[in-house]
C-alpha cells in the first residue's frame, strides 16, 4: 500500500509471479478507494479470458467489474471525467504504450494502480513491465509459495505435459494452474536457456 501520499497523481505497481495475490491486492485497493468515495475505472486486456470476460478475477475467486480493452490507448478514449483512480490488471499483455498512458494519467493527477507479471515463464522481463516499474512511484513485488520446496516463489514455471517448457516456446500462453506453478529461483527450470541471453 502507498505509505506516502504524493502530491497530485502517481503510479503504483503490484508485480510478482503467478499465484502471488496480485489481482487480490488490486481488488483490495480498488474496494478501499471506492469506500473513500473515489471514482474508479478498472481495465483489463482482451487476451485474458480465463475466469471472466467482463471482470478482473483473482485465482481465489474474488472479482470486480472491468472494462475490456485491446490497446492501452483506449483508456484515454473511454476515461470518464469524474474518474480519479485507474486500475489496470495484467499489464504485461499490453504494448509499451501502456507506460505512456500511465504517465499521462498520473500527470493529470490520477492515481494509477497497475498489476502484471514482472517475469515471463523464462524469467525474462515481461513486455512493458520494466518501463512501468521504472516510471512508478511505488513498486510492490509479491511472492507466492514454491510448490516444490515451500520457499517464497519469485518465478512462474510453465509445464507442458508435466515437463518444464523450453526457452524457445512462445511467451504468451493464457492459462492458470493447469499450465503454471509458482517456484523459487532454485526450483525454476528453463531448458534451453542460454547463459548469456543478451548480446553486448
Ligand atoms: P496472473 O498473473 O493473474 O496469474 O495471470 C498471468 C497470465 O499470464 C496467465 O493468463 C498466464 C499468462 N502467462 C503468459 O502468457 N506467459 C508467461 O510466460 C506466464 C508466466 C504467464
Ligand atoms: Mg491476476
Ligand atoms: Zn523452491
Amino acid at each position: 500500500m502507498p505509505h506516502f501520499q504524493p502530491k497530485g497523481g502517481w503510479i503504483e505497481i503490484i508485480c510478482g509471479s503467478m499465484f502471488s495475490g496480485k489481482t487480490e491486492e488490486l481488488i483490495r485497493r480498488v474496494r478501499r478507494a471506492e469506500i473513500a468515495r473515489q471514482h474508479v475505472q478498472v481495465f483489463k486486456p482482451k487476451l485474458d479470458n480465463r475466469y471472466s470476460v467482463s471482470e478482473v478475477a483473482s485465482h481465489n475467486g474474488e472479482q470486480t467489474p472491468a472494462e475490456v480493452i485491446e490497446r492501452a490507448s483506449e483508456i484515454l478514449e473511454i476515461l470518464r471525467p469524474e474518474t480519479t483512480v485507474v486500475a489496470i490488471d495484467e499489464a504485461q499483455f499490453f504494448d509499451a504504450q501502456v507506460a505512456d498512458v500511465a504517465r499521462i494519467l498520473a500527470d493529470r493527477g490520477l492515481r494509477v494502480i497497475i498489476t502484471g507479471l514482472d517475469l515471463d515463464f523464462r524469467a525474462e522481463p515481461f513486455g512493458p513491465m520494466p518501463l512501468l516499474m521504472a516510471e512508478a512511484e511505488m513498486v510492490d513485488k509479491l511472492h507466492a509459495i514454491c510448490v516444490v520446496c515451500a520457499a517464497p516463489a519469485s518465478r512462474t514455471q510453465r509445464l507442458i505435459n508435466g515437463q518444464p517448457a523450453n526457452y524457445t516456446d512462445p511467451v504468451i500462453l493464457v492459462g492458470a494452474s493447469e499450465v503454471y506453478e509458482a517456484r523459487c529461483r532454485d526450483c525454476h527450470k528453463v531448458p534451453g536457456r542460454p547463459e548469456l541471453v543478451r548480446n553486448e
